[in-house]
């Protein structure tokens, strides 16, 4: 385990300095950047403001040259080969993408989870109706875990493609990933894996798990927003169709015809975020150097502060299991007499402590509950035990006005 300071690291982040710095809670939704990131994108724009993978300049050459680093340092990020990495905006794209590119067909199925965010329930929606494909719906257990039977019980030959959330933005909940894809597998499915919310939290070895697509987005990972990463396992990358076309995608044209790049390139069209992806290159060796096991020692100790201070207030709920140490950094609660949204203002207007309240992009879980909304703090490795235990004062005192 590296050298950590939860002191010395919240000096890499601008807003947490200076004399009041907020308590910064809302880490599932975005993560704060170190000054490294920062750095990195301003010195892109007064450096070498220029193409990359077009001109043969200097400049160009410059950021050629840091892409093509990037890539290669994603890909040992997750265990995977630079020639399997695609740049894409957020996790939201990648899944789009493979929505679109992936061969699917009118009768073919796909199974989601019951707890699957808007961006990886949505672009299957679109394609029931659109081409006719069949979504199926695999139910969580009653704890609000991932049911490995039910997933057995919805595999039939009609199933290509399963696409499932690695760790929930809901509860904080890790999927057993490795063995969906097992199971999967041996029914000849191919799995795509939305990492959005454990790419920042703990390693990814795709290699390991053996997943075909996976998704996730710089901004959770202390990079720049409007960046991400699709990894396609590499015998799929050329099955893939692209979806969107241009420049960039292509070795040839003629006013007939075009010969499209072999390599992630081709999903790649138009000018891409250079600054963002070089800054996504800083973002993600400062993470390796945090290092997973203090990320995650960090989130515990919070996590267990936060849920041990808040679990036996009257009217409290926190959703997913009760053990802390299966909700990672995430404590998504509502209560049965103030409303969500009124107790995530008064922690931002009267202590300065911002959460996430609502249904968190996972409208449809809520609906069928019948719960209307939560609280959601997320805590990372930058938050402090004394801010931890601050929250559960607060949310204590505010809980006493009804
Ligand atoms: C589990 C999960 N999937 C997908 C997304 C979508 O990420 P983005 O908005 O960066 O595309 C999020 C964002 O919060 C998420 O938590």
């Amino acid at each position: 385990m590296s050298d950590f300071n939860t002191d010395k690291t919240r000096k890499d982040f601008p807003i947490l300095n200076g004399d009041n710095p907020p308590v910064y809670f809302d880490n599932a939704c975005m993560v704060l950047k170190p000054e490294p990131v920062i750095k990195a994108i301003e010195e892109y724009y007064r450096k070498y403001p220029a193409c990359s993978g077009r001109s043969n300049h200097r400049l160009g050459g410059i950021v050629n040259q840091k892409i093509a680093e990037t890539r290669k340092i994603i890909a040992d990020f997750i265990s995977a080969e630079p020639e399997e990495i695609i740049f894409t905006r957020n996790t939201t794209e990648g899944i789009n993408l493979i929505a679109r590119s992936f061969a699917l067909e009118k009768g073919d199925g796909v199974l989601i989870s019951d707890k699957e965010h808007n961006s990886n329930l949505i672009p299957w929606q679109v394609l029931e109706g659109e081409k006719r494909i069949e979504i199926g719906i695999i139910k969580s257990k009653s704890d609000n875990t991932f049911d490995i039977n039910e997933l057995k019980n919805k595999l039939s030959p009609k199933i290509k493609l399963i696409s499932v959330v690695f760790t929930s933005n809901l509860d904080g909940v890790t999927n057993p990933v490795k063995e969906i894809i097992k199971i999967s597998h041996q029914n000849n499915s191919l799995v795509l894996v939305d990492a959005a919310q454990t790419a920042g939290h703990q390693k990814i070895d795709v290699r390991d798990l053996e997943c075909d697509f996976l998704a996730f987005s710089g901004h959770k990972v202390l990079g720049p927003t409007g960046t991400g990463v699709l990894y396609v396992k590499k015998n799929l990358m050329e099955e893939l169709k692209p979806f969107i076309v241009g420049g960039g995608t292509v070795e040839d044209s003629t006013y007939e015809s075009h010969k499209f790049l072999s390599g992630p390139e081709r999903f790649e069209a138009g000018l891409g975020d250079y600054a963002g992806i070089i800054g996504l290159r800083e973002a993600i060796k400062y993470l390796i150097n945090i290092g997973f096991e203090n990320i995650k020692t960090q989130e515990e100790k919070l996590n267990k502060i936060i849920s041990e201070g808040i679990k036996n207030i009257s009217g409290m709920k926190i959703i997913g299991p009760e053990n802390y140490k299966e909700r990672g950094s995430i404590i998504n609660f509502y209560h049965s007499k103030m409303a969500s949204h009124e107790i995530a203002l008064l922690l931002d207007k009267t202590y300065d402590i911002m959460v996430r309240s609502g249904r968190h992009c996972v409208h449809s879980w809520y609906n069928s509950r019948g719960i209307r909304d939560s609280v959601r703090a997320s805590v990372y490795f930058y938050n402090t035990e004394s801010e931890a235990k601050y929250f559960v004062d607060s949310l204590i005192k505010i809980l006493k006005l009804v």
